[in-house]
């Protein structure tokens, strides 16, 4: 899926303007550089869909070299004279569309690909590229770094709106999700984790593969790669594998080992809440790396940085949030950016949910905590890309979730929130997207109410 209509009639425009200059009597013309998201320009791109992606792997934490094989099954969306993928630093040394060489040349972060001949619309393709180098995370002042983090004994890769693309070539979009598999080698001895479901290990001449496969659609930034020395328990949890990694520098009776340890639990009660789990595999991965600030909701297997477990209890509340993801973020992705509220404001009223559950406070107490602090003059629609991780999205969004709930009563608001699971899986979604649903299953007008409880200026009277 993907987003570029609007780019695709600029270029359109532009080439009309250009005298049609656009090469094979205008049938094909380049794809955009850019998915059209203003929160991450140059991330993503246009013109095609990629359905999966198989990366090859190798990685050696004592030179932090890295070098991959990339095979991207995409369908062309509009006849292209070429195309771009994301890919930032890294060489690349060879690219094949559909088996014959390509020309290819680097802008920026831009990994242009002209194949021999133009791809006409509705085309099945394969692009393979081979590439290497030192990966490095993408600088971002305002969000923190994302990407591929070289750690003591290996690293770890991850980001949010963007990291993919630190480490292989990719449409860099949530707009455009897609199957993948993994095959990553390390030096014997260290672990190295990704999405998925465990296809196997095997070693030769001091280097173990790890085989990862995911498939279900995945955006981008849910993607990770965890290489070092943990602590992995692979098990099974209804039916489907549970892989669970805590960093060998953590203590094995520790909170995070702990909190990763409910995994299971706290899946299967939010399962209560919000229907199935979307996925065929479980798990979560404690790294111990302080510059890892935050949790991640990787697909399958979130993220854990070190800072959620600094006291001696467990903090499960961190675990429900990452895991009510998998369903709001992951099976049900955004179309853009600025309507990141869709997966923080479910994602911290799961943790409600699950602290009241859990013996802690109750939902009415997050609430009217919440509700008191709140900057009514900060929206939780289209905050802006600094305040994309800021209260106006995780607790207001929160609030505008418990106020729906109010308004239409319990039946119905979980009738809403699991058949909007339902209906999206797999996909993508806009807010207007969500009032709509929300008004259909209810019968009812909200748009009103939710965009006071998500966009108004002032605080709305309590439901
Ligand atoms: N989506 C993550 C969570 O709420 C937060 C990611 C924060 N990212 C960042 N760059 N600060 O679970
Ligand atoms: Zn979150």
């Amino acid at each position: 899926m993907t987003r570029g209509r609007r780019w695709r009639a600029a270029a359109l425009a532009v080439a009309l303007l250009l005298g049609g200059c656009t090469g094979d009597d205008g049938r094909f013309r380049p794809g955009a550089a850019d998915a059209g998201d203003p929160y991450v320009p140059g991330a993503g791109n246009g013109g095609y869909d990629v359905a999966h992606y198989a990366l090859k792997i190798r990685y050696d934490p004592a030179g932090g070299r890295l070098t991959g094989q990339a095979t991207v099954t995409a369908t062309a969306t509009a006849g292209l004279s070429r195309f771009h993928l994301d890919l930032a630093g890294l060489t690349v040394d060879r690219v094949r569309v559909d088996g014959a060489p390509a020309k290819h040349r680097r802008d920026g972060a831009e990994l242009i690909v002209t194949p021999a001949r133009g791809l006409p619309a509705g085309q099945r393709f394969t692009v393979e590229v081979a590439y290497g180098g030192v990966p490095q995370p993408l600088p971002s002042a305002e969000l923190g770094d994302g990407g591929f983090h070289a750690t003591r004994d290996g690293a770890i890769a991850l980001g949010q709106p963007e990291s993919a693309s630190t480490w292989f070539p990719v449409n860099d979009h949530p707009s455009d999700k897609a199957t993948y598999e993994l095959a990553v080698t390390v030096p014997d001895g260290l672990a190295a984790l990704a999405n998925g479901v465990p296809k196997g290990t095997e070693s030769r001449d001091g280097w173990t593969t790890w085989r990862w496969a995911e498939g279900t659609p995945m955006a981008s930034y849910l993607t990770t790669l965890v290489i070092g020395n943990y602590r992995v328990s692979t098990g099974t949890h209804a039916g489907k594998p549970l892989v669970t990694a805590v960093a060998a520098g953590l203590p094995a009776n520790g909170p995070a080992a702990a909190s990763v340890a409910r995994t299971g639990e706290i899946a299967d009660f939010l399962a209560g809440w919000f229907g199935p789990y979307p996925f065929d595999a479980y798990g979560g991965i404690a790294v111990s790396d302080e510059r890892i600030r935050y949790a991640l909701e990787t697909q399958t297997r979130p993220v854990y940085g070190p800072g959620f477990f600094r006291g001696d209890k467990p903090n499960t509340e961190v675990v429900a949030h990452e895991l009510a993801h998998q369903w709001f973020g992951d099976s049900v992705s955004l179309a853009r950016w600025s309507d990141i509220w869709l997966n923080e404001g479910f994602a911290t009223y799961a943790e409600w949910l699950w602290a009241e559950h859990d013996g802690g406070r109750s939902v009415a107490t997050s609430f009217a905590d919440a509700y008191a602090a709140t900057d009514w003059t900060k929206p939780s629609v289209d905050p802006g890309r600094a305040a994309m991780f800021g209260d106006a999205v995780y607790q207001r969004g929160a609030l505008a979730v418990h106020a729906l709930r109010r308004a239409v009563g319990d039946e119905t608001f979980f009738r809403i929130l699991r058949g909007w699971l339902a209906e999206r899986r797999n996909g993508i979604a806009t807010t207007a997207d969500f009032v709509g649903y929300a008004e259909r299953v209810a019968g009812r007008p909200l748009r009103p109410l939710l965009d006071a409880w998500l966009a108004g200026a002032t605080a709305p009277a309590l439901p």
